[in-house]
């Protein structure tokens, strides 16, 4: 990824000899072996703008399984540079997404949207206002600054929480799991509305970080904290935060963030 001056959360563009290509967002980490990379299949062109992996996978198949060769495809790998990135939540499905990338993920109470745009010159709130059904009689809260390209809106009917745009020079740093949660909740107070705009929780609640047991939604802040109180096996932490106790498909990702922690603390 460094020879490729790839970060994580960066985009990044494969394409194939059968020229096709796909953009998605980097997550760089050991567990991915050197020279290879990994794309889920799971996104499709009703969810994704470019995301759709199996456009890379040629259309030959194994003369007994018909398996294709899902595993096995060469790709040639470059960033993909934007001049904006953007995080959005809505309440609303998005729509008429004008933007050189995207993908959307129903969570709930709403959407997840991650976007990339070619321009950085555009009318942040009008885009918004559109892609995510906003009434033109909600008013919108939040800022622009002009010099560092940071912008981040967000808007209420009443107590009602419609959806937040985050836009940002650099990949967009807020706490995406934490707004998302928001969506559910009313939104009245001052106070919760500074937090949305800031895109994390006020000190007075802590931020779970992304999700790794989907079957209780616990965060992997969380799991470290439980860690760093003691919790040295999955199964101390499945005690302590149930993460881990039901399907079971969590509990490897749970020994390796105990084994990062442990690590951290002899280091
Ligand atoms: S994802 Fe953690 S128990 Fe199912």
């Amino acid at each position: 990824a460094a020879q490729y001056r790839i970060a994580d959360a960066d985009l990044v563009e494969f394409s194939a000899e059968n020229g096709a290509r796909v953009i998605v967002r980097a997550l760089l980490t050991e567990r991915q072996s050197r020279g290879s990379v990994f794309v889920p299949m799971h996104w499709t062109g009703e969810n994704s703008s470019l995301g759709r992996i199996d456009a890379l996978v040629p259309s030959i198949t194994d003369p007994v399984s018909g398996q294709p060769a899902l595993k096995h495809v060469p790709v040639a790998m470059k960033r993909y540079a934007v001049k904006a990135y953007g995080f959005a939540v809505s309440v609303a499905k998005p729509a008429n997404l004008d933007a050189a990338y995207w993908v959307i993920a129903k969570a709930d109470g709403g959407w997840r949207v991650e976007l990339g745009f070619e321009q950085d010159n555009i009318d942040w709130e009008t885009w918004a206002r559109k892609a995510f059904a906003i009434p033109a009689d909600v008013e919108v809260t939040g800022y622009a600054d002009a010099r560092s390209g940071d912008t981040r809106l967000a808007f209420f009917a009443g107590q009602h929480f419609l959806g937040a745009l985050f836009v940002a020079a650099s990949p967009v740093a807020v706490s995406r799991n934490w707004l998302v949660g928001q969506l559910r909740e009313q939104q009245a107070e001052t106070a919760k509305r500074y937090a949305l705009i800031a895109g994390r929780p006020s000190a007075d609640r802590p931020d779970p970080g992304a999700i790794v047991c989907s079957c209780f939604s616990v965060g992997v802040n969380q799991i470290t904290g439980a860690v760093r109180q003691g919790c040295s096996t999955v199964e101390a932490v499945g005690t302590t935060l149930s993460a881990g106790t039901n399907c079971g498909s969590c509990r490897s990702e749970i020994r390796r963030i105990i084994d990062a922690c442990h690590v951290l603390a002899a280091e």
